[in-house]
């Protein structure tokens, strides 16, 4: 767990607030933003300054007609959702990680079914495998996207064993798409060789991703069923856990209906051993007011991050990459990938001393992810060793997060660059 994606309390341990800076109560009680000092990595009240008054409504309304779960504004959401991410179906549901679980659920990969996944990307993207009674398979991901890496999955479904592999799970990580039009492909490939009529399933982990796009296709629509999660750090947040999955399929998508709520298709009647995972509708009227604006939130990020690009080659520290040698590499986007920046991730060497040296001139900055999923203390059942994963071990070793909101100001990324020019002399 971990600050700006999930925020660590005390001891590191457990989500503790979603406020950086100031709580959203004393923004309530006082319209007036405290006074700034140092840069923080994501600062929710500068947003809340921004909605606020539109939040507040949104609420009341929820209030008014007393209906809290899976009411108007959820069905609301989900249709609107729907459309934003080009498929027919938007199903909410209480969390990223349940709709994770629902996704791989609803496509009934279960129990024997192996799963070929990234060891670089957040823990749930392996434990709803794992939740879901499968098999996950692990591949290394391409140093320039921390996405996974095709050739990779390539070999990971080659080792599957008796039966193959009955999905692939892809993660778009930092708001950066996969390379879908190579796992479509290996899809295809991989499938052709199977019994008649089936195929392999393909499951996006979009939770970082909410407006991004492959080849003009948003994220949300470029797999079989994606998975989103709203916690209130993502670039769409809301007040609390709330996650959803996309899917063109009928099938899937009743599916999704029926696991979410119990497995129960009529009222107290069980089908299958579903999960209580349904969108509040305080939630789901949180996410529709803020929708609104997420269209202008990423293209603030865009602009944010390609202000980076330019503040560190000017400061004579950027370097192409992959790896770095004496300065940083900044980000890379895909020709064919709309990046939305729910991270801005350079790579440095002495990434460690550089964070601290940051936190010593107040400027925030977050690893995503310093310990790879396969050398997880809780998936060391995998059977995985460290070196099993070259890329994403030294990728866990050199990532730093900067910080990365609609509301940082330019001078503020001047702040965060000279400190980071400063550190590398
Ligand atoms: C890539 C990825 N997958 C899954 C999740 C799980 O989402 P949630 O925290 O809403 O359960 C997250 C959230 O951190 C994530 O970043």
């Amino acid at each position: 767990m971990e600050a700006a994606e999930h925020l660590p309390g005390p001891s590191g341990s457990e989500p503790e607030s979603t406020a950086t800076r100031s709580s959203p109560a004393s923004a309530q009680s006082d319209r007036t933003p405290p006074p700034r000092s140092g840069v923080p990595i994501l600062d929710l009240a500068r947003e809340y300054e921004e909605v606020g008054e539109l939040l507040a409504t949104a609420t009341r309304e929820v209030f008014s007609r007393q209906n809290f779960i899976l009411g108007a504004q959820t069905v609301e959401f989900e249709r609107v959702a729907a459309l934003r991410c080009g498929v027919s179906h938007a199903v909410g549901c209480a969390s990223g990680t349940d709709a994770l679980w629902l996704a791989l659920t609803a496509c009934r990969i279960g129990a024997g079914d192996a799963v070929v996944t990234t060891p670089f990307s957040f823990f749930a993207s392996v434990s709803s495998i794992l939740r879901a009674g499968a098999r996950p398979i692990l591949a290394d991901i391409e140093p320039e996207t921390f996405n996974l890496d095709p050739e990779a999955v390539r070999r990971g479904l080659n080792s599957a064993g008796k039966g193959g592999a009955r999905a692939i799970l892809a993660v778009d990580l930092y708001g950066q798409t996969a390379d879908w039009d190579r796992l479509h492909a290996i899809r295809q490939e991989y499938s052709a060789g199977g019994p008649a009529g089936s195929s392999m399933v393909l499951i996006e982990d979009a939770a970082q991703a909410f407006g991004a796009r492959w080849d003009g296709r948003p994220a949300g629509s470029l797999a079989d069923v994606s998975a989103f999660s709203f916690y209130p750090t993502k670039n769409l947040g809301a007040a609390g856990d709330a996650g959803m999955v996309t899917t063109s399929s009928e099938e899937v998508a009743e599916r999704l209906r029926m696991l979410r709520t119990h497995g129960m298709r009529k009222r107290y009647y069980h089908d299958e051993l579903g999960a209580c995972s349904r969108m509040d509708t305080l939630q789901a009227a949180v996410l529709l007011a803020k929708l609104r604006f997420l269209d202008e939130w990423n293209r603030r990020r865009r602009v944010l991050a390609s202000n980076y690009g330019s503040l560190l080659e000017r400061a004579g520290i950027a370097e192409r990459g992959p790896y770095p040698e004496r300065g940083v590499v900044p980000p890379k986007v895909h020709p064919k990938a709309e990046h939305i920046f729910h991270q801005y991730v350079i790579r440095v060497r002495r990434r460690d001393e550089l964070k601290e040296f940051l936190k010593s001139q107040e400027v925030s900055s977050e690893i995503y992810y310093p310990l790879p999923l396969h050398l997880q203390q809780a998936l060391s059942g995998l059977g995985y060793g460290r070196g099993a994963f070259p890329e994403s071990e030294r990728a866990a070793r050199e990532v730093l997060a900067l910080p990365m909101f609609p509301q940082l100001t330019p001078a503020e990324q001047e702040t965060v660059v000279a400190a980071v020019q400063r550190f590398l002399g």
